[in-house]
């Protein structure tokens, strides 16, 4: 497995893949690999000849007083994850290589990014789809996945892949969960064993909501206020949304008809967690 830090070292690798005519899948992560970026890796692999994990903890994607600097970063055990995995390369570069100094281009996608997490994390998207676009730039990718755990993100990567007429298919690759139902994330690191408790209310309520959907119940507004009510009764937490939107342009729905996507982002100590499901009206 090639460890590599510079732009040059990715487009000399991609390179020579291309020339062979292999079909390059890629993996962008942060690290702190668990089973949801495992599961992305062999999606890759089954579906693609070289896979590409890209590492790096992108700073424009956190807000002020957000967890940036104590962002779990444990290189080697990532590079040994992707290794396990049959990645071909992971890229970790450092932050003046993806950010020169006099760096004044963004790339916005406008709409999708308001609500949901957009609403509560200003410049949070910006940063994705910037590092993202820039991404797709070095290593040019055929296809590119992505958890549906971030459903705000994979749904804002699809638009603006279409908008911008990237070359690029996107995947997007299940939630994974613990046996009890706590959606995988690197973030759950950051729970003590009370609050991890706590935080099962979060995919019990999506799941008890996803129940309701089956037998019948199309009403977001009632949905919404139960799916509250469990939340804060499991202990002290912050809401800072509950919401059921369309699945693929994430409008707000008054009733769940289609795809809908539930939606979720609540505070349990220091840490703020986000799960979903979608659901079909
Ligand atoms: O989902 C993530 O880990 C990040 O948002 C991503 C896509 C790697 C961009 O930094």
């Amino acid at each position: 497995m090639n460890k590599l830090e510079t732009i040059e070292q990715v487009r000399k690798y991609v390179g020579e893949a291309r020339k062979a005519g292999r079909r390059i899948g890629f993996v962008p992560t942060m690290g702190a690999l668990h089973e949801g970026h495992r599961s992305l890796m062999r999606a890759a692999r089954a579906a693609c000849d070289e896979v590409i994990v890209s590492i790096f903890v992108n700073p424009t994607q956190f807000g002020p007083g957000e967890d940036f600097e104590r962002y779990p970063r444990p290189l080697e055990a990532d590079l040994a994850a992707c290794r396990e995995e049959g990645v071909g390369a992971a890229f970790c570069p450092s932050v003046a290589e993806m950010y020169p100094p006099d760096s004044v281009t963004t790339v916005t996608v406008s709409r999708l990014t308001e609500g949901l997490c957009g609403a509560h994390r200003p410049g949070h998207f910006n940063g994705v789809t910037t590092v993202v676009t820039k991404l797709f730039n070095i290593v040019q990718p055929d296809v590119a996945f992505f958890g549906q755990k971030d459903a705000q993100q994979a749904a804002v990567i699809r638009r603006m892949v279409r908008d911008l007429c990237m070359p690029v298919e996107i995947v997007v690759c299940p939630t994974v969960r613990e046996p009890d139902g706590l959606a995988i994330s690197s973030r759950n690191s950051y729970l003590s064993a009370g609050e991890r408790a706590q935080a099962l209310s979060l995919s019990a309520a999506l799941r008890w909501a996803e129940a309701q959907v089956r037998a019948g119940q199309r009403d977001v507004e009632s949905l919404v206020r139960e799916m509250r009510r469990q939340i804060d009764a499991a202990g002290p937490c912050g809401i800072d949304y509950i919401e059921i939107v369309d699945a693929d342009d994430l409008r707000p729905k008054a009733v769940v008809e289609g795809r809908c996507l539930i939606a979720l982002a609540v505070r349990i100590g220091n840490t703020r967690l986000i799960d979903n499901m979608v659901v079909e009206g």
